[in-house]
């Protein structure tokens, strides 16, 4: 697996927790609040009665001899400190007035650093948050990000975020408080707040959040695809012609991603050809490209299934990163239709029993970080709405632990019903692709509620595309 540690440094209220969770989301990789780190040692040594400006000795030996750990298999990952959970103290009024002395201690952030450090090695795709990220722990990140805003704005930001939460606030006393903190957090002379060498700094002040981590999605897309031939540019996002062509000559002349040079050349010409076919003949309109992850871990693309069309318009709709499919093993029997669905990444599956070799060949391909497209309802709608999810899929998902990636095809059974021998020749359809949900957030009910809630995301994303055809 290839390391990226993307860095997100910046003073309190840049947006950069939030920021910085979503856009792990986005890229489908892990999250590391340090924040929390020193957080959860300042909340331990509170419950234990130690004094965290007075004794700043005992403070760093208790950050040496403590065990501190995430556990990743919650979202967030939750904070163990010894034995206990100190997610819920994390945030407590105590631990945050407190938390500055801890962060100004030498010692303590010898010990999270190199904590820091261990946690890059072990989990090496991780976005990684805090104030000395990009600059002391992590210098030598595939993608550094310092995000500021005025003083102004974010003490606003966090009076409304109190106010929101029924709590009283003054913003003038608010933004006193930022500007010190400011202050002290960049004057401290071990791992101060300082823009990173090499850094992307984002300015946030007049940005929504969604636009803040489209921009970061963008700039890590950017990066990666240079250093990996292009191979793992978002889709979706708005690409100059120029730097488009630089991106296909950078897949073709890329000889380390898994995908042939010549395959990549052959995928991103074919579902443009369709792009091309598609928008005028159907309108096509496509929603949430974006949220397909840009690389890291395996994705599983969820879709229902109305037509033959719909691997093509999904492929059309993603095209930025190629996905495996699977098709009827009969399709194959033709050499030429054979090698032809075969060049667009589609593999053989029997139809009517648990093909198990077939599911084996998914689980490996997803372990290897690539994407793989489903059809839960095992076969075409009869009738244009979404049937019940088969329970196969979720095989695919316990095992290879995938992001989950709900799409919605809507229209396609217009144009090309199930009894029709060929498409029709016009109509409306629709492309919508929803966010990303980790598998252990899924899985967190059990499997019945797993099926239902992807089978609902993907009805419901369907019915908002009719709905876009009446606009
Ligand atoms: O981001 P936060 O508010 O959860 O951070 C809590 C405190 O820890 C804050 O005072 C800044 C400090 N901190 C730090 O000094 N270095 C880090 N890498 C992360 C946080």
């Amino acid at each position: 697996m290839e390391r990226l540690i993307v860095t997100l440094d910046g003073p309190a209220g840049s947006g950069k927790s939030t920021v910085a969770r979503l856009l792990a989301k986005r890229l489908g990789v892990e999250f590391l609040d340090t924040g929390a780190m020193y957080r959860g040692i300042t909340a331990w040594c509170l419950d234990h009665g130690i004094d965290t400006a007075g004794q700043p000795q005992r403070v760093a030996e208790e950050a040496g001899k403590v065990s501190l750990r995430f556990d990743w298999t919650t979202d967030p990952p939750h904070l163990w400190v010894q034995d206990r959970d100190m997610t819920g103290r994390l945030r407590a009024a105590d631990t945050t007035a407190a938390v500055s002395d801890i962060a100004g201690n030498s010692g303590v952030r010898k010990v999270m650093v190199e904590l820091q450090r261990r946690i890059g090695q072990e989990h090496p795709r991780l976005v990684s948050e805090g104030r000395d990220q990009g600059s002391v722990v992590f210098p030598d990140a595939q993608v550094k990000f310092y995000l500021d805003a005025s003083p102004e704005v974010r003490a606003k930001r966090r009076t409304l975020e109190l106010r929101a939460a029924g709590q009283e606030a003054d913003e003038r006393a608010i933004l006193e408080a930022i500007i010190k903190r400011d202050e002290r957090d960049r004057n401290r002379t071990d791992g101060p707040l300082v823009c990173p060498a090499g850094a992307k700094r984002v300015d946030t002040s007049g940005l929504t959040l969604e636009q803040v981590v489209d921009r970061l999605v963008g700039e890590v897309g950017k990066v990666v695809g240079e250093n990996n031939g292009g191979a793992a540019t978002p889709p979706g996002g708005p690409v100059s012609g120029q730097g488009r062509i630089r991106r296909i000559a950078g897949r073709v002349l890329s000889l380390k991603h898994s995908e042939t040079p010549v395959r990549l050349l052959w995928w991103h010409v074919f579902y443009s050809l369709f792009w091309f076919v598609f928008c005028p003949l159907y309108l096509l309109r496509v929603r949430g490209a974006q949220h397909v992850p840009v690389c890291g871990r395996p994705v599983l693309l969820v879709s229902n299934h109305q037509s033959f069309l719909d691997p093509i318009l999904i492929g059309t709709a993603t095209r930025g990163r190629p996905f495996i499919s699977l098709a009827k093993a009969s399709l194959f029997r033709n050499r030429i239709f054979g090698g032809f669905i075969r060049s667009t990444n589609a593999i053989p599956v029997e139809r009517g029993a648990a093909d198990l070799t077939a599911m084996r060949r998914c689980v490996d391909l997803l372990r290897q970080g690539r994407m793989l497209l489903v059809f839960p309802e095992g076969t075409r709608t009869p009738d244009g709405t979404t049937k019940p999810f088969a329970p196969g899929t979720l095989m695919l998902i316990r095992r290879a632990r995938p992001q989950v990636v709900p799409v919605a095809v809507e229209g396609a059974y217009d144009a090309w019903p199930r009894k029709h021998k060929l498409p029709r020749l016009g109509g409306r359809i629709a492309v919508m692709v929803g966010r990303p949900i980790s598998s252990e957030e899924l899985l967190a009910d059990g499997a019945e509620a797993a099926l239902k809630r992807l089978r609902d995301e993907v009805e419901g994303m369907r019915l908002e595309a009719r709905r876009l055809f009446e606009r």
